[in-house]
C-alpha cells in the first residue's frame, strides 16, 4: 500500500516536471521565433530603419549581415526542435541537426568579422569574438562525438552550443528591458555582450539537472 502511494507520488512529480519543462520549451520557442522574425524584418527591411550607430557599417556589409542573420535565426529555431523528444525518431533528428549545424557554421563564421566591427568597443568585440569561436568549437566537438557514436558527450556539447545560440535572445530581451527602465544603450551594450557566459552557466546547470532527472524519471529531454 505504502509502496503504491510512493510510486503514484513519484509518477505525479514526473508528470509535473515534464509539464513544466514543456512549458519552458514553448516559451523558449516563442521568444526564439520573435527574435528571428524581428531580426530578419529589421535586416531585410528598409535601409533607413537601421539604427544610426549601425547604419553605415551595415549598409557597407549588407550581404555579410544578412547572411549572418538568416543562418543564425535558422539555428536558433531548429536547435530547439532537436531537443524535442518526438524528433529523436528515425532520420528526423539527423536532418534537423544538419540544418542546425549549417546555421551555426555559417552564422559563426560570419559572426567573426561582425565581432571585429561591433559597437561597444573592445569589451563587446572580445565578447562576440569569443562567443563566435566557442560556437564553432562546441559544434565541431558535438559533431565529432556523434560520428564516434559517443552520444552522451554529443548531447553535452550540443547543450553548450545551444546555450551560446540562445544567449542572443536573452541579451536582446535584457537590452530592451533595461532600456525601457531608462538605462543607456552605450552603457549596456559592452556589458550585455557577455550574456553568453550566463547562458553557458545555465547550460551546465541543465546538463546536471537532466542527468539527475534521467536517473529519477527516465529519458532526459523535452
Ligand atoms: C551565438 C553566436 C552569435 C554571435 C557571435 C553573433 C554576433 C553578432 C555580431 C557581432 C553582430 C553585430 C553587432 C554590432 O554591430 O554591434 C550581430 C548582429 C546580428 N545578429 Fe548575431 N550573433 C550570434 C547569434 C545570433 C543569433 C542566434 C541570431 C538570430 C536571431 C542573430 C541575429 C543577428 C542580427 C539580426 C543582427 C543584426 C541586428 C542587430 O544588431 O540586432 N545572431 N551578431
Amino acid at each position: 500500500m505504502r509502496k503504491n502511494t510512493a510510486l503514484e507520488s513519484s509518477q505525479a512529480v514526473n508528470l509535473s516536471t515534464k509539464f513544466q519543462i514543456r512549458v519552458i520549451w514553448f516559451c523558449m520557442m516563442f521568444f526564439a521565433l520573435q527574435a528571428s522574425t524581428d531580426g530578419l524584418g529589421y535586416i531585410f527591411g528598409p535601409l533607413e530603419r537601421f539604427d544610426p550607430a549601425f547604419s553605415e557599417k551595415y549598409q557597407a556589409n549588407l550581404s555579410l549581415v544578412r547572411t549572418h542573420a538568416v543562418f543564425s535565426a535558422t539555428a536558433l529555431c531548429t536547435g530547439l526542435l532537436a531537443f524535442w523528444q518526438q524528433t529523436w525518431k528515425g532520420h528526423v533528428h539527423a536532418l534537423v541537426g544538419r540544418i542546425y549545424g549549417l546555421g551555426v557554421l555559417v552564422g559563426g563564421i560570419t559572426g567573426i568579422p561582425m565581432a571585429l566591427m561591433a559597437e561597444g568597443g573592445f569589451s563587446s568585440r572580445l565578447a562576440f569574438l569569443l562567443q563566435a569561436c566557442l560556437w564553432l568549437i562546441t559544434l565541431t566537438l558535438a559533431v565529432s562525438f556523434a560520428r564516434r557514436k559517443k552520444f552522451a558527450s554529443h548531447r553535452r556539447f550540443m547543450i553548450r552550443n545551444y546555450a551560446l545560440t540562445y544567449s542572443a535572445v536573452i541579451s536582446r530581451l535584457l537590452l530592451h528591458g533595461l532600456q525601457q527602465m531608462g538605462m543607456g544603450f552605450l552603457d549596456l551594450y559592452p556589458i550585455l555582450s557577455w550574456t553568453w557566459v550566463l547562458g553557458l552557466a545555465a547550460g551546465e546547470w541543465w546538463i546536471r539537472f537532466s542527468k539527475s532527472r534521467k536517473t529519477l524519471f527516465g529519458r532526459p529531454g523535452f
